[in-house]
């Protein structure tokens, strides 16, 4: 049955971060972050992305540009309120920082995320977390430029609004959701995928296609009461542009999902595989996702 509102709403929004995609964008971050106007930058990753040597890559193109650079391994794999406020302390003790970047998967972008708003508003993180769990504070100040390199395919954080993290003492999977939050230019290089073990791939091409579905399934902006400006959110519902992404991810998924698992150096898949959780993420990171993401948060709060 379709909920009709009273006053149904007729306007829709789209939000995106630049873009750069393609095999060598990772090697031009330093030119990019100084066009940004950043002098000493942070750069964030966890521990197994750092094995794979490109964060120290990253890291050295930025400081060929002039820039300065020091790396982290701050991220815990699936973040958590006390691993997020670990990697913020460690950051303040070394900061200041006018420039981030975040190479990894979610937990890494996500990490960076809170890193760069703690440091640029203050407070404490669960000053940001959503309501009820947190006070749900926006943040009063723009973030540092955050420049977000994704190493797996699946999550589209580096094109959407928020920071996922689990509270351990509640035992619940929440967020920070802010339109403040997004990175300021996303690097998409098919290259710093291809050591994906192929369980991660798997799980990050299942994330590319829950995303997609759900984001295409969503309830269509126009069901939801019409908004006033100042009320309008990132996660708007389906429309005529987020479809669009949705609908194009799942043909390269079906297309490449199950070459890359099966053979992770099939650069073909790859590139298309980092393509699909791309525009996967420029849908749901507007359109919003429903029922399964909202089963799932309970589920995976308690399995810390
Ligand atoms: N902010 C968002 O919009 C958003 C959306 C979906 C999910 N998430 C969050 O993202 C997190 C999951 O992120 P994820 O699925 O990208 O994985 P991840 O960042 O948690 O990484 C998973 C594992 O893969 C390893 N890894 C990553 N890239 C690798 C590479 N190229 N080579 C070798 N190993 C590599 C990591 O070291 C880690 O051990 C969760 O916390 C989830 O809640 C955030």
């Amino acid at each position: 049955m379709t909920w009709s509102p009273a006053h149904p709403e007729t306007v829709f929004t789209y939000g995106a971060p630049q873009l750069k995609f393609g095999p060598g964008a990772a090697d031009e971050i330093g030119h990019d972050l100084g066009a940004l106007g950043a002098t000493r930058v942070l750069v964030v990753t966890d521990a197994g992305v750092l094995a794979t040597g490109w964060p120290d890559r990253v890291a050295e193109g930025i400081r060929e540009s002039g820039l300065e650079a020091v790396v982290h391994d701050s991220a815990h794999v699936e973040p958590t309120d006390a691993s997020l406020a670990a990697a913020i302390e460690r950051a303040r003790a070394d900061g200041p920082f006018d420039g981030f970047v975040a190479v990894g998967g979610g937990s890494s972008i996500d990490t960076a995320k809170a890193v760069d708003l703690l440091l640029t508003n203050g407070g404490d993180l669960m000053d940001y977390v959503n309501v009820p769990v947190g006070a749900g504070r926006a943040p009063s100040r723009p973030l540092a430029p955050l420049v977000a390199v994704p190493t797996t395919t699946g999550t589209g954080a580096e094109s959407t609004t928020i920071c996922v993290l689990d509270v351990l003492d509640l035992k619940v999977k929440t967020g920070i959701s802010h339109v403040r939050l997004r990175p300021t230019l996303a690097v998409v290089d098919p290259r710093l995928t291809a050591s994906q073990p192929p369980g991660v791939t798997a799980s990050a091409g299942m994330d590319i296609l829950c995303h997609a579905l759900e984001s295409w399934t969503a309830r269509p902006y126009t069901s939801y009461e019409r908004k006033q400006p100042g009320e309008r959110v990132p996660y708007c519902g389906s429309n005529p542009i987020s479809d669009l992404w949705a609908e194009r991810s799942m043909s390269l998924l079906a297309k490449a999902f199950r070459r890359a698992v099966r053979d992770g150096s099939d650069e073909d898949a790859r590139a298309d595989m980092a393509l699909a959780a791309t525009f996967a993420g420029l849908g749901f990171g507007n359109a919003g996702v429903h029922v399964p993401h909202a089963n799932a948060y309970p589920v995976a709060g308690r399995v810390r």
